[in-house]
């Protein structure tokens, strides 16, 4: 018998899913969750989303888009734990707890927080963490918060977010030095192929660069922002590479192989930019409409995707709350 394993994922709802979103990591943690010997733990990281808007509005939508793609694309909420950060109060206390072990240099070497002063820097503004705010800086806390919860042992993310599995690891390690073996430290899990899509200028999709490809809006908005993709400017009938090709790179994340083998043969042949983003909205269209239709259905229940994620917080309380009390006990927080 194989080991039982523990996968967790979540989404930052800032946004309308995007495709990076789908094939990055919704459509790869379904398809795990469906896997023998494996339990998963999908959530939408809520409360992540403060560090970067101050939109409630916009948060409550995003949240409830999010969850209706999660079971649009063929989550099975009565198979994995499907729940709201928010619902799982232990979450925010292991991350006070995980914050007092971590020690500040760490933090202040990821990648996030790098970025955000060495933007500073490069404006030459004299305070170079003006604009930042604390939850930018822990955000790898309640990170490791949300993995350690439920003693996650796998984390299926795209290499942007290794760090942060790493710095989780590092945590987890500490906390078992200071206080006995009850955390577990998680291994990321990086999908080669889609572990990074990039975006519509080439940098990772990601609503913090307002690059994405929006998989449930209008046909029109989807055309639009694929006829943005940066190309070069080699003319129609000149070979073109497929390894620098922003198009190329996102057809292969969502067509067979013969396909992508076809597209690379219109390349090597000459195909103008222009064709090639049809033949892309085209593929893209066909693959979406399954989920499309699924997604149309479900947006119009929202009782039905309340009653799932309570269902799903139920659960996933049942296995946070022995754990707080486990984690408790060791720090000595306990009745006299
Ligand atoms: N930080 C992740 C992202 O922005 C979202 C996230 C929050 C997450 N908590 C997580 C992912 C725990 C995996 C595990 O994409």
């Amino acid at each position: 018998m194989s080991k039982e394993h523990r996968i967790l994922t979540g989404i930052t709802t800032t946004g309308v899913p995007h495709l990076g979103n789908l094939v990055g990591a919704i459509l790869p943690a379904i398809k795990a969750s469906r896997q023998k010997n494996t339990t998963s733990f999908l959530f939408l990281a809520d409360y992540h989303s403060l560090i970067k808007s101050s939109d409630s509005e916009l948060r409550h939508q995003s949240s409830f888009d999010i969850a209706a793609c999660w079971l649009a694309c063929g989550l099975d909420p009565t198979k994995v734990i499907f729940y709201r950060q928010s619902d799982i109060p232990h979450i925010f206390e292991l991350a006070w707890i995980l914050s007092c072990l971590a020690s500040k240099g760490l933090l202040n070497r990821a990648h996030a927080y790098k970025s955000a002063i060495s933007d500073n820097q490069v404006k030459k503004i004299e305070d170079i963490d003006k604009g930042i705010n604390m939850g930018l800086f822990n955000y790898p806390i309640l990170m490791a918060a949300d993995i350690l919860m439920f003693k996650a042992d796998l984390v299926p993310v795209g290499q942007d977010q290794k760090q942060h599995i790493e710095m989780t690891r590092d945590i987890a390690l500490k906390f078992n030095n200071h206080y006995g073996e009850i955390l577990t430290p998680p291994e990321a899990v990086i999908d080669k192929n889609t572990g990074v899509l990039p975006g519509i200028d080439g940098r990772k999709m990601s609503k913090s660069y307002d690059n994405t490809i929006p998989i449930f809006s209008e046909e029109e908005v989807l055309t639009k922002a694929i006829m943005k993709i940066k190309t070069n400017s080699l003319e129609p009938r000149e070979p073109k590479d497929i390894s620098d090709s922003i198009i190329f790179t996102i057809y292969k994340s969502i067509s067979p192989k013969e396909k992508v083998d076809e597209l690379q043969q219109l390349y090597n042949e000459g195909i103008a930019w222009g064709e090639a983003k049809k033949v892309l909205i085209e593929e893209l269209n066909s693959f979406l409409k399954p989920y499309k239709n699924e997604y149309d259905k479900i947006v119009k229940d929202k009782s039905f995707v309340e009653k799932t994620l309570l269902e799903g917080s139920e659960k996933a309380l049942s296995i946070s709350e022995p754990i707080i009390k486990e984690v408790r006990y060791a720090l000595g927080i306990k009745g006299f």
